[in-house]
């Protein structure tokens, strides 16, 4: 495995690879790896010939008052995870590397981006798709692979891809859960060990919809209801928002829903939000 910090390098090494006719597979992450990722790269890995996991805080992800500082973060620990799973190249750039002075463009979906975790984060997925954007130019991978847990981000990427003609397949990876059913993500290192064992209400909470859907239950306010009842009954997390959407456009859905239909939370719990989805239907 080799790490490389600049994208002169990783351009140079890439094309060679591309030059033997081999494709290639890109995971991006902003690091603190845990087995949800690992998933990714086992995917990347048995789809493409050569695997790309890059590892990057993505500053312009943050708003000024969220938790870009205290991200937690552990190189060392992601590079052993990394190399025992046999990834061939990780891409570690630092902020100036990425971000050089006098840039000013973005790419930004304004429909997609100002929904659900945009509205409540503002920012947030312009400076997912401006990073996702520059990596896909860096990398040029042929895959890219993202969790479905973070379901409005592959969204705004499907969209993305599709609507700028970006030649990459995009292949979503079902959410990796804890023993308890709680969604593997790097924020639930940031959880008390009170708010950790609390925060299994959610996959509780999208466990009794799927229960309803599977009953032949179809009514939006009746599973958004009994979803809210749930999580109601664990006090240590304040509801930001139960949304049931289409699962292909993220387009409201009202009364009663004929077609796939994901539901998204969001809770906080302290200071640290966490999201789940379920697709039903
Ligand atoms: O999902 C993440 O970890 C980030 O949003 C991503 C896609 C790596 C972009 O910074």
């Amino acid at each position: 495995m080799k790490v490389i910090a600049t994208v002169a390098e990783l351009r140079a090494t890439l094309k060679a690879e591309r030059q033997e006719g081999k494709s290639i597979g890109l995971v991006p992450t902003m690091g603190y790896l845990h087995i949800g990722h690992m998933e990714l790269v086992r995917c990347a890995k048995r789809a493409t010939d050569v695997t790309v996991v890059s590892i990057f805080v993505n500053p312009t992800q943050f708003a000024p008052n969220e938790d870009l500082s205290s991200y937690p973060r552990d190189m060392d620990g992601d590079l052993a995870k990394l190399n025992a799973e046999g990834v061939d190249y990780v891409f570690t750039p630092e902020v100036a590397e990425i971000y050089r002075q006098g840039a000013h463009t973005i790419v930004d979906n304004p429909v997609l981006s100002r929904i659900l975790v945009g509205k409540i984060r503002p920012g947030h997925f312009r400076g997912v798709t401006t990073i996702v954007t520059k990596l896909f130019n860096i990398v040029q991978p042929d895959h890219a692979f993202f969790g479905e847990k973070d379901y409005q981000q592959l969204t705004i990427i499907r969209r993305m891809v599709a609507d700028l003609d970006m030649p990459i397949e995009i292949t979503g990876v079902a959410t990796v859960r804890d023993e308890d059913g709680v969604a593997c993500s790097s924020r639930n290192a940031m959880l008390t060990a009170t708010d950790r064992k609390a925060a299994v209400v959610l996959s509780r909470a999208l466990a009794k919809a799927e229960a309803m859907v599977a009953q032949g239950q179809r009514s939006v306010p009746a599973i958004r209801n009994a979803v809210r009842a749930v999580l109601d009954t664990e006090k240590r997390g304040t509801i930001e928002s139960v949304d049931l959407r289409d699962a292909r456009t993220l387009d409201p859905v009202s009364g009663k829903f004929r077609q796939p239909v994901v539901i998204l939370l969001t809770v906080q719990f302290g200071k640290v939000r966490l999201i789940d989805q379920r697709v039903v239907g």
